[in-house]
């Protein structure tokens, strides 16, 4: 109906598949989950219904949203001998390296979340990790704080415990600002879900095996890591710091994007399938004037940013490659001003990417999918005699 090309039905599973959760149309910017607009959603949802569309395929009544975060809440314990393994990373390490890790570990603790036969199962494995995602997120962040772990406070909403919980000081009262919950909230919903992306396509590979949903979702994180993917928020900042220590000279780094020989790229640009405006850019570009202005933050790099695109837009290399800015070139400046550490910018992109993870790994697990088999193109040597060594 949408102009979706179908796969022929008895299509093997060679790493493509077909699926009713989200709808993107590269040419016209179209992005929808479940059938809705992102920029509905986007306005007039939070993170946790947009999670349960995503997961269950419907927008859920007042009853149905309050039973889904009461059961999450329920679950949000983690083992502490987890804390263990927590404390057992460098301070320094990379936080999507040590939350992998982590999400890995739960399988161990959590053991009747591996063999899932029924929906029951799943369900219960998916308020398990939707409850111990975000705790692990902020015991990630805690670690390299050298703050103490805690569970945050049941009486708060789930982005608001997700704050709450990374960053509460001891024997302080913290008091949460709605303008970084709602930004906050806003962000997570732009990236909830994105079809196959690299991510979500390793996601229901690994979970093709029947690997079970924890380790499917570390792999998932995994792949969220390189800075061609998830990645790239946290390269974008570093790019806008580095340009603006060099004198912001823009027109510099322009040229430099476009030289073959020069393996600079003009992070937070471009995109697989969007050869238009990512329509979550745009959303979160007004976001950020509207953040910054309401906390009353400068922050220099959001000229550097805006002046960057509006010379791309103006660039024939950039125009004719179709390179536009893409999710990840405005968050970072938000994720900042919320108080947000660089080096947590892509957990806060997994924290959001989380529901859509679990929404295509439940799909393609109650579609029965055959184990993911991607095919190759041999362009290798033919038979050869064997040498041995002594002759070669
Ligand atoms: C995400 O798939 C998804 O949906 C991902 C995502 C999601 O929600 O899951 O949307 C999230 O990962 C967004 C992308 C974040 N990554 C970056 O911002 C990193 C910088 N962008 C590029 O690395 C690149 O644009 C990709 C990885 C995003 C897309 O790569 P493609 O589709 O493989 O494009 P390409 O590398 O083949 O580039 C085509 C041309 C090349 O030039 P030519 O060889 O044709 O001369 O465009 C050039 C590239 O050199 N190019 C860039 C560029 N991106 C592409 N040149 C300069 N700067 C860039 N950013």
């Amino acid at each position: 109906s949408a102009g979706i090309i179908t796969l022929d039905p008895g299509y093997k599973n060679t790493g493509s598949c077909e699926s009713a959760i989200t709808y993107l149309d590269g040419e016209k910017g179209i992005l929808r989950y479940r059938g809705y607009a992102i920029e509905d959603l986007a306005e007039k949802a939070d993170f946790l219904e947009v999670a349960y569309l995503l997961i269950f395929g419907e927008l859920p009544n007042k009853t149905q949203l309050e039973k889904f975060h009461n059961d999450i809440k329920a679950n949000s314990e983690v083992d502490e001998d987890v804390k263990k393994i927590v404390d057992s990373f460098p301070r320094t390490a990379h936080p999507m390296g040590v939350l992998s890790s982590l999400t890995s570990a739960l399988t161990a603790f959590n053991p009747s979340c591996v063999d899932i036969n029924s929906e029951e199962d799943m369900y219960q494995a998916i308020v398990k990790i939707m409850g111990k995602f975000p705790v692990l997120a902020a015991w990630t962040l805690r670690r390299r704080n050298a703050k103490p772990y805690d569970y945050g406070n049941a009486s708060l909403g789930y982005v608001e415990n997700m704050l709450y919980m990374m960053f509460k000081k001891p024997n302080e009262e913290y008091k949460l600002n709605p303008v970084v919950v709602e930004a906050l909230d806003k962000l997570l919903i732009l990236h909830a879900d994105h079809e196959q992306n690299c991510s979500t396509s390793t996601v229901r590979i690994v979970g093709s095996s029947h690997a079970g949903l924890f380790a499917s979702l570390s792999a998932g994180v995994s792949a969220l890591w390189g800075p061609l993917h998830g990645g790239a928020n946290q390269a974008v900042i570093e790019m806008l710091e580095g340009i603006k220590e060099d004198g912001g000279d823009t027109a510099k780094y322009m040229e430099k994007a476009k030289d073959k020989e020069d393996p600079f790229r003009l992070m937070g640009f471009g995109h697989r399938v969007y050869k238009n405006f990512d329509p979550r850019a745009k959303i979160i570009k007004k976001s950020a004037d509207e953040v910054l202005g309401d906390l009353g933050v400068e922050d220099p790099v959001l000229s550097i940013a805006k002046g960057l695109e509006k010379q791309a837009l103006e660039d024939d290399y950039f125009v004719k490659r179709k390179l536009y800015p893409n999710v990840d070139f405005y968050s970072g400046i938000i994720y900042r001003a919320l108080g947000i550490p660089t080096e947590m910018f892509t957990v806060m992109f997994a924290l959001g990417r989380l529901p859509g993870w679990i929404a295509q790994w439940r799909e393609m697990r109650l579609k029965k999918e055959p184990i993911g088999r991607p095919r190759q193109v041999y362009v290798g040597e033919n038979l050869r005699p064997f040498v041995e060594v002594e002759k070669r």
